[in-house]
């Protein structure tokens, strides 16, 4: 299966130790959530600890250098891992997960006088984690007290994260074949789940389509919850409640995409039920399909996800006009954003570890030019909501997104999610299948 080698980790880890210069970097990872009373949510590693470092389990931090990786975990405990299985414990962070040294989480407090000693330079992000929060502050307390004593405190504080951010804003190799097959596997998942789209089915059930697909192919799960809304339910962009039952004459959108080796995929089809588009339902999927392929033409490297929103959004106006839910000439209702009523989000975002991924938009108030490696999604959409009061009657209880994945080359993009059809007669000759 695709995934990260620890070569690659341990070049990540690198990279990022190389900007240290004489500072030390502090990377927590997750806690656990609770979900109710004693039990849990699933945990879920946070994605920077994740991407230096491929370690799965809660209660780690890593510190580092220039000169080495230090990392608190969760040490052996034959009792607790009867309970919550094995850990890699201080051994396994060592030989498993590249560090240089470790401990036990426990010796974190006692250890992190010795960590940020005679260090200019402390990056840490405040606010993320309380508790780490106040032990950096005591610490730093701590040494400023034995400042007569010759010790020295960091005098400089910065994030982490606009080192990390930057790495992971470019995707490598196996990134995007990690992504490629997650999008394959988001592809089996909305086959499943297309060829349910019939009246009377719930939307529950697609959604169970849709998940049996994630997780039997190896993935963690959707990589966000998943939205199944039918006629009306597709217009409220984070119907997540999928408890609807589907009716004939209708469409359904479906917003799902697998968690594979921690990297999302973001997929949007929208589907008929009953096997055809008709009437206005058909216009309006039209429309969005013309603002998407829009959108397309307009990528290329040094464009921007301005350019790309731009452009999708001059064509879903000129939609808009044609299906009468607007009236008006086209540069006047984009500068008066009066489309903002059907069409109220952005066409893209970075995609990656996170769904909405780090990385910056704009550089110095500019909109950024996409690179090679840069992931982001293609996703217009439009939704006239069933008691939209300027809605043409006809055109109410209708909502469509299309949504791809595509990652930046050498000399264009790849679309992962190419594999997933969309134009009308494809999608409609698949659910056939
Ligand atoms: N599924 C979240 C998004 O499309 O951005
Ligand atoms: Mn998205
Ligand atoms: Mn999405």
């Amino acid at each position: 299966m695709a995934g990260i080698s620890p070569a690659e980790y341990a070049e990540r880890r690198s990279r990022l130790q190389r900007e240290l210069g004489d500072g030390v970097a502090l990377i927590p990872g997750a806690r656990p959530r609770t979900r109710s009373n004693d039990t849990e949510h699933v945990f879920r590693q946070d994605s920077d600890l994740w991407y230096l470092t491929g370690f799965p389990q809660p209660e780690a931090v890593a510190a580092f250098s220039a000169e080495e990786f230090v990392f608190f975990v969760q040490p052996r405990d034959p009792l607790m891992e009867t309970w919550n299985g094995r850990r890699p414990g201080v051994e396994g962070a060592v030989e498993e997960y590249g560090a240089d040294r470790a401990y036990s989480i426990e010796e974190l407090p006692a250890r992190l006088p010795e960590l940020l000693r005679d260090r200019p330079r402390l990056f840490h992000s405040f606010g993320l984690d309380e508790e780490l929060d106040r032990r950096v502050v005591e610490t730093l307390g701590e040494l400023r007290r034995q400042v007569r004593r010759g010790v020295g405190t960091p005098g400089e504080i910065f994030s982490p994260h606009d080192i990390v951010h930057r790495m992971r804003t470019h995707k490598s190799a196996a990134e995007v074949e990690v992504m490629r097959a997650a999008a394959e596997i988001s592809r089996e998942a909305h086959a499943a789940a297309g060829r349910l789209c019939r009246p009377g089915v719930w939307e529950y059930e697609l959604e169970a389509a849709l998940h049996q697909v994630f997780r039997s192919r190896g993935g963690s799960g959707p990589a966000y919850n998943s939205i199944v809304g039918s006629g009306d339910n597709a217009t409220v962009l984070h119907y997540v409640e999928n408890r609807s039952q589907l009716r004939d004459g209708q469409v359904v959108l479906i917003d799902a995409g697998v968690e594979l080796e921690g990297y999302a995929s973001d997929v949007t089809r929208t589907y008929p039920v009953g096997g055809r588009y008709r009437g206005e339902a058909r216009a309006v999927y039209e429309a969005v399909l013309a603002a998407q392929q829009a959108a397309f033409d307009v990528i290329r490297p040094g464009a921007t996800l301005k350019q790309i929103h731009d452009a999708a959004v001059r064509t879903l106006v000129e939609g808009m006009v044609e299906l009468g839910a607007l009236e008006g000439g086209v540069d006047e209702l984009i500068e008066s954003e009066d489309y903002r009523a059907f069409y109220m989000h952005s066409t893209g975002h970075f995609l990656g570890l996170d769904v909405h991924d780090v990385g910056q938009y704009s550089i110095g108030g500019e909109p950024r030019p996409l690179e090679p490696g840069m992931c982001f999604t293609v996703e217009p959409g439009l939704y006239f909501s069933a008691d939209g009061e300027k809605t043409p009657e006809r055109l109410r209880g209708i909502g469509v997104r299309i949504e791809d994945d595509v990652v930046m080359t050498e000399d264009g993009y790849e679309t992962l999610t190419d594999a997933i059809p969309k134009r009308i007669d494809q999608v409609e000759a698949w659910l056939r299948e």
